[in-house]
């Protein structure tokens, strides 16, 4: 069968052919256009507003919280009491490979994943190759004995 039109003719194949690439075409602009339906369901996406909860600070697991250099995860995020006495917290999700390997080091005040060893500041910031992307910061709010971790 061949489809005609005026100064044009193409087989079904041909046809079909040319569909394919379009719906590449398509899917590729709306992965694109829409990152999040492309990322893995467990990562934040960075500034989508995501991340929103309490954690209480008197409640025995999250005593680590009560000492500087202390850390824990929590819903994908890695919460740490700095060295300094602030508390920061960014995504678990590495921005290198995407693995949920970042950790918080007291010993260097910044974060690490083990994966590949990228590095990225207290800020979030990347600070070698691998950590060049940086990670997803999430802001904390201290009222009393509760740590509110949300962005
Ligand atoms: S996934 Fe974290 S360093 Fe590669």
């Amino acid at each position: 069968m061949k489809i005609k039109e005026v100064g044009l003719e193409m087989t079904r194949g041909e046809f079909v052919k040319s569909l394919g690439i379009s719906v590449g075409a398509i899917m590729a602009t709306w992965c694109i256009g829409g990152l999040t339906s492309c990322m893995n369901a467990d990562m934040p996406a960075p500034g989508d507003g995501g991340v929103d909860f309490t954690i209480d600070l008197e409640a025995s697991e999250n005593k680590a919280l009560l000492t500087n250099g202390g850390w824990l995860i929590k819903n994908s995020v890695v919460i740490a009491r700095t060295n300094s006495g602030d508390y920061v917290a960014v995504t678990q999700v590495c921005s290198h490979e995407g693995r949920k390997q970042v950790a918080y080091r007291a010993s260097k005040n910044d974060f690490y994943c083990n994966a590949h060893g990228a590095t990225y500041s207290i800020s979030g910031k990347g600070t070698n190759s691998a950590g060049s992307r940086g990670l997803t910061r999430y802001t904390t709010q201290l009222d009393k004995n509760s740590l509110r971790v949300f962005g």
